[in-house]
């Protein structure tokens, strides 16, 4: 049968499969456009996004839509989900255990959308969705195929809160992918 969002949300939404499940308060599923050309892959929820249930709200979020809004991607236009739905205690890192028991989910999410370009925000997501070796400080700002898509990845915002000086890079890798968005449709 073929997948529906809502259903989709629903098994998401009850999953039991590891123990963050226990703690959450709530599913932080993915939110903006489901016919994106362009998704945007953190790692985890932190606090705020389990206490709203929608990814990246907290400090990271803001300074993620500074980004947004600086190449000019309205963040309504693209789609934004993380690798774990639900939060690891005290922002630790995933566990591979609960990445493979959640990936499931983002792959069905990356298969209802379609999108052309993939961006992973951090190291965490880089290393699940293009090399486990994957070095962000050397690779950051690279494209990648990957079957129907071209993945890059940035350094995640909340690295930029405590390392400001990475913040120059960052600017440059949105703009290239900003560039590539309208390389690929056709509004350049
Ligand atoms: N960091 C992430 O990786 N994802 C969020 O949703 C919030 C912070």
């Amino acid at each position: 049968m073929n997948d529906t969002w809502e259903k989709l949300y629903e098994e998401c939404s009850s999953c039991t499969a590891c123990e963050l499940s226990k703690t959450r308060t709530n599913c932080v599923f993915g939110t903006g456009n489901r016919e994106a050309d362009i998704l945007f892959i953190g790692e985890a929820p932190g606090d705020n996004e389990d206490k709203t249930g929608t990814p990246f709200v907290g400090r990271a979020g803001q300074l993620l839509d500074e980004y947004f809004y600086a190449v000019d991607i309205p963040r309504e236009s693209v789609y934004i989900a993380n690798i774990l739905k639900c939060r690891p205690p005290k922002n630790r890192d995933p566990l591979p255990a609960e990445e493979d028991a959640c990936i499931e989910f983002l792959r069905r999410q990356v298969k209802l959308i379609n999108p052309k370009i993939i961006v992973c925000l951090g190291r965490i997501s880089a290393m699940r969705l293009i090399r486990p070796d994957y070095k962000i400080t050397k690779e950051h700002g690279q494209w990648v195929q990957k079957g129907n898509f071209l993945i890059t990845a940035v350094y995640h915002p909340a690295l930029l809160l405590r390392d400001p000086r990475k913040k120059e890079d960052m600017l440059t890798d949105m703009k290239s992918i900003k560039e590539k968005l309208d390389e690929i449709t056709g509004k350049k």
